[in-house]
């Protein structure tokens, strides 16, 4: 399996964030943590900051919308030339119509759920996806404990996704760190998010490389 290790910029220090994304240029996508202060209690940046980033980042945008009103912000991210966009499921009542958009202007289309959030009606879709996106925290902020317990709702999308023959990416975001990491690839998951993990180490490109061998064992 591939495993794919990407960096939150949650965890960055933002008015450096050129310089910031520069360090992670070993990681496979940037992780971008789009928040509105309304589906989740935290508030980062819009477009026009995830636009620019797209000019300065040395590797591709895997952007992570934590917003309302999906249908609406979404296609905008795909236009900005992101190189994958995830909107909340809990966020829209036309997954599919969305996923296609996203397409169709030329990004990946991901699909996440929250932890309370249940994955099995997005299984059968699974063609109309290019990620699915288990949520191992409540969405909002960096440095929160890794929930376990999302490791059966990460095996039964491993299954799905093996069984349907798709080539759709299994991301986890949340608590991802050495020691959480391994539960995680066991459980299916093949891309993996990790804000403080990378960002808080005194070493970043080490952190990379150690969570990629962790994963791939
Ligand atoms: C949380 C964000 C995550 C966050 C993860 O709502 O979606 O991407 O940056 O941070 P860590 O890895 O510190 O849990
Ligand atoms: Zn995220």
């Amino acid at each position: 399996m591939t495993v794919r290790i990407e960096p939150s910029i949650l965890s960055a220090d933002f008015v450096n964030l050129e310089a910031e994304v520069a360090r992670i240029a070993t990681a496979d996508a940037v992780h971008v943590d789009v928040m509105d202060n309304h589906f989740v209690p935290n508030l980062t940046f819009g477009p026009q900051m995830v636009g620019r980033l797209q000019t300065v980042a040395p590797i591709p945008l895997d952007v992570h919308l934590m917003i309302s009103d999906v249908d609406r912000w979404a296609p905008g991210y795909a236009e900005l030339g992101a190189f994958s966009v995830t909107f909340h499921a809990e966020a829209t009542d036309e997954p599919v119509a969305l996923a296609r958009r996203l397409r169709w202007i030329g990004a990946r289309a991901g699909i996440a759920v929250k932890p309370g959030t249940s994955l099995d009606p997005y299984l059968e879709l699974l063609p109309e996806f290019d990620q699915i996106l288990v949520m191992t925290v409540e969405p909002g902020f960096g440095g929160q404990s890794f929930m376990a317990d999302m490791m059966p709702k990460v095996a039964a999308a491993r299954a799905a996704i093996d069984a349907a023959g798709v080539d759709v990416w299994l991301q986890v975001d949340g608590g991802i760190a050495l020691d959480t990491i391994g539960q995680a690839a066991e459980a299916g998951a093949d891309t993996f998010v990790a804000g403080s993990a990378v960002y808080g180490a005194a070493d970043v490109e080490a952190a990379i490389t150690e969570l990629r061998a962790s994963a791939e064992r």
